[in-house]
């Protein structure tokens, strides 16, 4: 995306608390009716840019423009944002059709017109028949639902959602997820999601910005970041990954190759990277990216090791297998396909085959 035509601009904005940096001078651009989400460990940042986007907290430098406008001068209430939290922020002693409708309150509507916009919101959520409920007779992801019908309301261009589904069960939680997400298609407004959680933003966001430490590591599509992750510290943020030291080995021709620890001579095409002959690279592998096997299999980049062990999880089984020049053994997962009962029983030490295709690796810079 070009700066032109982001919705939401954050130029160079920097965050301090007395002399804690809490933002590092972070540059990102939103689409218009993106679901765009900042991911990251806890304490990283999120929930300061977020207020920042809101205008609840200012800036120690650089700018924030949304649909064009600079936001230094604009107080919250003057922002084309709404706010959901991550506690369902919403009065117990209120029914679920004056929740909604809080936010109205200071606009001269008729009633009929309020009435009538809440019924649309209600259907939205799936709570139609719900109105005259009270706030305390619903459960947890039904007052998450009227939280997000009344910021939804009041049509704000940007909505900005701090871990909503932080406080829902594992179940109830998934379920919001898709919910949430076929809400944002339906009113296709721009979504900023702070999650902690890499399954959730992953399921959920058209593009994910991965922060530590109040900087913003790489922004990418979800299987951008998990596939072509750029640094260790994103690969091994999202999801599982095995890291192999290497050395580029360049003789002039359209391949090149990546001499590793425990995993022999890959041959990479001489595109696919930049650093010179004799470079220390990191070569990264997801452990579902190898496939084991009892004999060699042909044609294939292949090495022989032996299981330190194994776990059945039912859909999946994870394996543990040291290779030799590698001091760490090498986690490989993979799909019960069949029922893989001879797999459930693998014995350890038994030797067995590790195999890979070339374009699953990943060749990053050592740190
Ligand atoms: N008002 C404040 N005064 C001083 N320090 C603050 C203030 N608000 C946040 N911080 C610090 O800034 C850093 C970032 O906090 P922030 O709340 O943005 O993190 P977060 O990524 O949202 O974390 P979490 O996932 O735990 O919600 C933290 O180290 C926090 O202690
Ligand atoms: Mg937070």
């Amino acid at each position: 995306m070009t700066t032109s035509d982001a919705f939401i601009s954050i130029r160079s904005v920097s965050k301090f608390f007395g002399g804690f940096r809490a933002i590092d001078d972070v540059s990102l651009d939103i689409g218009q009716g993106e679901f765009f989400s900042l991911l990251g460990a806890s304490g990283c940042g999120k929930t300061t840019l977020l207020r920042m986007l809101a205008g609840f907290e200012s800036t120690s430098s650089g700018e924030i423009f949304i649909d064009g406008q600079p936001m230094s001068e604009v107080p919250p209430h003057r922002r084309p944002v709404n706010m959901v939290f991550q506690s369902y922020a919403i009065f117990p002693h209120l029914n679920v059709q004056d929740n909604i409708a809080y936010g109205l309150r200071k606009q001269k509507l008729p009633v009929a017109r309020r009435l009538e916009m809440v019924e649309e919101m209600l259907d939205l959520i799936k709570l139609s028949g719900y109105g005259s409920r009270k706030a305390n007779e619903l459960s947890g992801g039904q007052r998450q639902r009227i939280a997000l019908a009344r910021a939804l309301i009041l049509r704000p261009k940007v909505l900005l959602l701090d871990e909503p589904l932080g406080a829902l069960d594992k179940q109830l939680r998934e379920q919001m997820q898709l919910e949430l997400r076929a809400l944002q298609r339906q009113v296709g407004i721009t979504f900023v999601f702070v999650t902690h959680d890499q399954e959730e933003a992953l399921t959920l966001s058209d593009r994910i910005a991965v922060m530590s430490g109040g900087r913003v590591l790489q922004v990418d599509t979800p299987a951008g970041l998990y596939e072509m992750p750029k640094t260790r510290e994103v690969a091994s943020f999202i999801g599982n990954m095995n890291f192999f030291r290497g050395t580029v080995r360049r003789n002039g021709s359209a391949m090149a190759a990546v001499e590793t620890e425990g995993l022999g001579t890959i041959p990479i095409p001489v595109e696919q990277i930049t650093k010179p002959d004799g470079a220390p690279v990191q070569v990264a592998l997801r452990p579902e990216k190898f496939a084991l096997s009892a004999t060699r299999p042909d044609g294939t980049l292949a090495v022989e090791g032996r299981l330190r062990t194994a776990a059945y999880l039912g859909e999946r089984s994870h394996f543990y297998v040291s290779i030799e020049g590698k001091a760490e053994p090498v986690a490989v997962s993979t799909p019960n396909i069949s029922r893989g009962l001879d797999r459930a029983d693998s014995q350890s030490g038994q030797a067995l085959w590790l195999s890979w295709s070339p374009d699953a690796i990943v060749i990053l810079d050592t740190d």
